[in-house]
């Protein structure tokens, strides 16, 4: 199990669920498009991870430091991020 963190609320993903899918299903917003790691569009900042993040695939979208996909990533423990619309409240 995983308990995902942002600045918007806590939740825990559901058997089998991808961060993406949990991220939508509390009403975040994440743009996303292939869900399979190759448009990077879906990315977001790891904060912090009580886990390493991992991939079934290596992931071909370029990543910066601390982005992960969370369309195809693997997540357990307690995990902290920031989504896109964080950045825009930041930015702003
Ligand atoms: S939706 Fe394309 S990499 Fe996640």
């Amino acid at each position: 199990m995983a308990w995902i963190i942002t600045s918007q609320t806590r939740f825990y993903l559901h058997e089998g669920e991808t961060l993406l899918a949990g991220l939508l299903r509390t009403g975040h917003d994440v743009n996303f498009q292939c869900q399979a790691g190759y448009c990077g569009s879906c990315r977001v900042k790891l904060v912090s991870s009580s886990h390493p993040v991992t991939y079934t695939q290596h992931p071909l979208a370029m990543l910066e430091d601390n982005d992960i996909l969370p369309c195809c990533c693997q997540v357990t423990g307690v995990l902290t991020i920031r989504t896109t619309s964080d950045h825009t409240l930041n930015d702003s």
